[in-house]
């Protein structure tokens, strides 16, 4: 048996809840990692409430109940299943688990979890599993749409709105790898971190929107109803790539809109690793808590401006 945290009913943070489940059993090509530190994700909330924050034309089918949240683990490698060569009992890994998968296959939120040995990478030595746990899900977000999705040539210039979060500010600093000029937007308390990390110029959007208007590359994590307010921000051509749902006005615009949906990579979790060794990505903390309270991490999540990821440390103590 094991502690983990399980959703037995949709509904707010306080249907996370703290319990005994058996422990899993790697298959073929997984392995068991001992959970060291999970992060809070955005889709780990949206999941609870049962997708009701998704517009309706595109929610996913709710997930079974009851599930155990969470895609991203940093921990250590107990067992191996059949046929996996790559991972040896001892390793320190990290990854994003199983994403996407229509019924949560990672089931991070708990002291042990299985994770195709694909999806994994060694933990980056320069930081400790809180740091290296925040790491998946928003580092390969940022990765995936600036260099999967867009390729980004050198010497662009970069908007990231919301800059600050997990993903923005990510976003940030792979920008700045390939040497672009990156403004970033966000409200005004994040401005020493996200020059910090690099950032050229800051926009307090709580002060009004003063955009600049000679952006190749806009990287969106808000969307929303005003998203179209960031289109002015483009050179004519400049392309705007959109994380989350947002009423761009697309019908006016005239600009290349790209997206996409995140994926589990264990290579490119190892080029985020070997950033964060170079001294290249820093990774934000914007707060850390016991697994036991999950419920206390969600809260915080719904509160909204975030800086860098939450994560959940596992003690296992019990
Ligand atoms: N497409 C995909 O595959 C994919 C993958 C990962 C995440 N996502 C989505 O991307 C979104 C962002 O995820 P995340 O993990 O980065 O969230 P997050 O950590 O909560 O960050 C959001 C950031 O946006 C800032 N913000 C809020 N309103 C803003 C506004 N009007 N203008 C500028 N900044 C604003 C917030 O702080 P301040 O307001 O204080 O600046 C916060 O720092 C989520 O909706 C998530 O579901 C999509």
């Amino acid at each position: 048996m094991m502690k983990a945290v399980r959703v037995h009913r949709f509904g707010g943070p306080e249907v996370l809840t703290y319990e005994e489940v058996p422990r899993p059993t790697p298959a073929a090509g997984e392995v068991l990692v001992r959970v060291h530190a999970a992060a809070v994700n955005p889709p780990d909330w949206y999941r609870r409430v049962g997708y009701t924050n998704v517009p309706e034309s595109m929610r996913p089918e709710p997930p079974l109940l009851p599930f155990i949240p969470g895609s991203d683990i940093s921990g250590t490698v107990v067992a191996q299943g059949p046929d996996v060569t790559e991972w040896q009992e001892g390793d320190e890994v990290f990854g994003l688990v199983r994403f996407p998968s229509p019924n949560n296959g990672a089931r991070a939120y708990a002291e042990y979890a299985t994770a195709p040995a694909a999806h994994l990478a060694r933990k980056p030595a320069t930081v400790d599993h809180v740091r290296a746990a925040a790491v998946p899900m928003a580092g390969l977000t940022a990765y995936q749409f600036l260099f999967d999705h867009i390729g980004l040539a050198w010497d662009k210039k970069v908007l990231v709105n919301g800059a600050a979060g997990g993903v923005g500010h990510f976003a940030v600093q792979l920008a700045k790898t390939r040497r672009a000029t990156v403004v970033g937007v966000a409200s005004g308390r994040h401005k020493d971190f996200l020059h910090a990390l690099g950032v050229d110029e800051f926009v307090d959007y709580t002060a009004g929107l003063a955009l600049p208007t000679d952006v190749d590359v806009v990287v969106d994590t808000v969307g929303g109803p005003k998203a179209y307010e960031l289109v002015p921000a483009l050179k004519p051509g400049g392309v705007l790539m959109p994380v989350f749902f947002g009423d761009y006005r697309r019908e006016e615009a005239p600009v290349t809109f790209l997206s996409g949906q995140v994926h589990s990579d264990g290579g490119q979790m190892a080029e985020l690793a070997r950033l964060i060794d170079a001294g290249q990505v820093t990774v934000g903390i914007d707060s850390t808590f016991p697994l036991a309270e999950a419920w206390k991490a969600h809260t915080r999540a719904e509160q909204g401006h975030i800086q860098g990821k939450i994560v959940l440390v596992v003690s296992h103590n019990s």
